[in-house]
């Protein structure tokens, strides 16, 4: 059941004559969440036309049947000429309507392919008028590739009232679903789901899911704890650090993490924290196909990586909260108290945290401040930095 999270998304529930999009990679899960999310209107008595121009009225009605959303007034419609479907929202006036995706959908009088830019924004621009001239909420999907190049929800964000991302590992079941834009309520929350066989449920607890699969005491694996919306979220980061390849340039992959981002804290590492990071190949993977976008997970990540460089896991039971400044200045972040709470919830029973933060400390969590990402380093590396063996490892891959 997706209802409470959707709403939390949508900043209360469905507002009339709002048009809302939904973005994701294909196969992520938005065909699914609408169906759910037309289920539940049904179930209150609404009406709602699902139209579809990228699978029959057949495959609608079985993936409906499979998330055991079939309802008498879900109305169905495989549809992709914008006047046919402008002609049915306007003759059924529904309480939802879904139009799936907008990639599929033409307006026969502009010219241009279904999916140009053209035609999508136009197409979206008419629906717009049509949510708001008759107070009836309009669902878009919007498919985005991984390089976001598709004319798509891009070209759309200025258009409609309220841009909702859901992003996940399709191999993994954690779905997260985003608001990036809300006319309505706070772009900044989330909700967590889990796409199982019956679609997606809801994921009360999303620090246990995200943990679940967690190995801390392997080298090159931290804990971090971030804010998304309003809830903190433990979130596992992994690095692998190995020599690079001859005369290449070094490679640096980042899933699930700003690739600028890992550019500046390998800097850092490199000028202020005493690890040579220029020979090194730097993968960075953030578990459960999440994306981190909050810099409180800086220290953490850097920290995973000097863990790998040394073959060194970091102590078990340790969350790491922190910015990094160019300085190598660790630095202080919101809500520290929450995501300190967080942690002692999940049996964390140490926390690296920004020095002089005046956050109360959870019983059983054991804190250690530090001011400086050298100061963190030998915190937890200090028998490197005593043999000597620290720097003397940091010049070749030791992993
Ligand atoms: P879908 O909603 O069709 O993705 P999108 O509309 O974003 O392209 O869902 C895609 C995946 O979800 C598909 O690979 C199958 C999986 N899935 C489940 O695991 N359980 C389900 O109950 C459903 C309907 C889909
Ligand atoms: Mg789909």
């Amino acid at each position: 059941m997706a209802w409470g999270e959707l709403n939390r998304v949508l900043g209360g529930g469905i507002v009339p004559g709002s048009l809302v999009l939904v973005g994701g990679e294909p196969g992520v899960g938005k065909s699914t969440l609408l169906m759910q999310a037309a289920s539940q209107v049904a179930g209150g008595g609404g009406q709602v036309l699902y139209v579809s121009g990228e699978e029959s009225n057949q495959q609608v009605h079985m993936r409906a049947d499979r998330l055991g959303a079939l309802a008498e007034n879900i109305l169905l419609l495989a549809e992709t000429d914008l006047d046919a479907i402008c002609e049915a929202i306007t003759a059924v006036r529904p309480a939802l309507a879904v139009i799936d995706s907008i990639q599929t959908v033409t307006d026969p009088g502009l010219s241009g392919t279904a999916g140009s830019v053209t035609q999508v924004r136009e197409s979206a621009a008419r629906l717009m008028r049509l949510a708001k001239e008759e107070a009836i909420p309009i669902f878009l999907v919007g498919h985005v590739t991984k390089e976001g190049a598709i004319a798509g929800p891009r070209v759309l964000e200025h258009i409609v009232d309220t841009v909702l991302f859901m992003e996940g590992d399709r191999r993994q079941e954690l779905r997260l679903l985003r608001a990036m834009k809300n006319r309505f309520g706070s772009a900044e929350e989330i909700g967590v789901f889990a796409m199982g066989e019956h679609g997606l449920e809801e994921v009360p607890d999303p620090s246990a899911a995200l943990l679940s699969n967690a190995t801390t005491s392997s080298p090159g694996t931290a804990v971090v704890v971030v804010i998304e919306g309003t809830r903190p979220l433990l979130i596992e980061v992994q690095s692998l650090v190995n020599k690079k390849e001859g005369g290449y340039p070094p490679r640096r992959v980042a899933n699930g993490f700003d690739l600028n981002r890992l550019h500046m804290l390998l800097a850092v590492l490199d000028r202020r924290g005493g690890v040579p990071m220029g020979e090194a190949d730097v993968f960075v993977n953030v578990a459960g196909g999440i994306r981190i976008t909050e810099p409180a997970a800086d220290l953490g990540l850097a920290l995973s990586i000097v863990s790998n460089r040394h073959s060194e896991p970091l102590p078990d039971g340790l969350a790491v909260v922190g910015e990094l400044g160019l300085a190598g200045e660790v630095r202080r972040v919101g809500q520290l108290e929450r995501r300190l709470n967080e942690a002692a919830r999940h049996g964390f029973t140490r926390a690296l945290i920004p020095a002089g933060s005046r956050a109360a400390r959870p019983s059983g969590l054991e804190v250690i401040e530090v001011r400086t990402l050298a100061e963190a380093v030998s915190a937890l590396f200090s028998k490197h930095i005593r043999s000597g063996a620290f720097i003397k490892e940091a010049g070749v891959s030791v992993s």
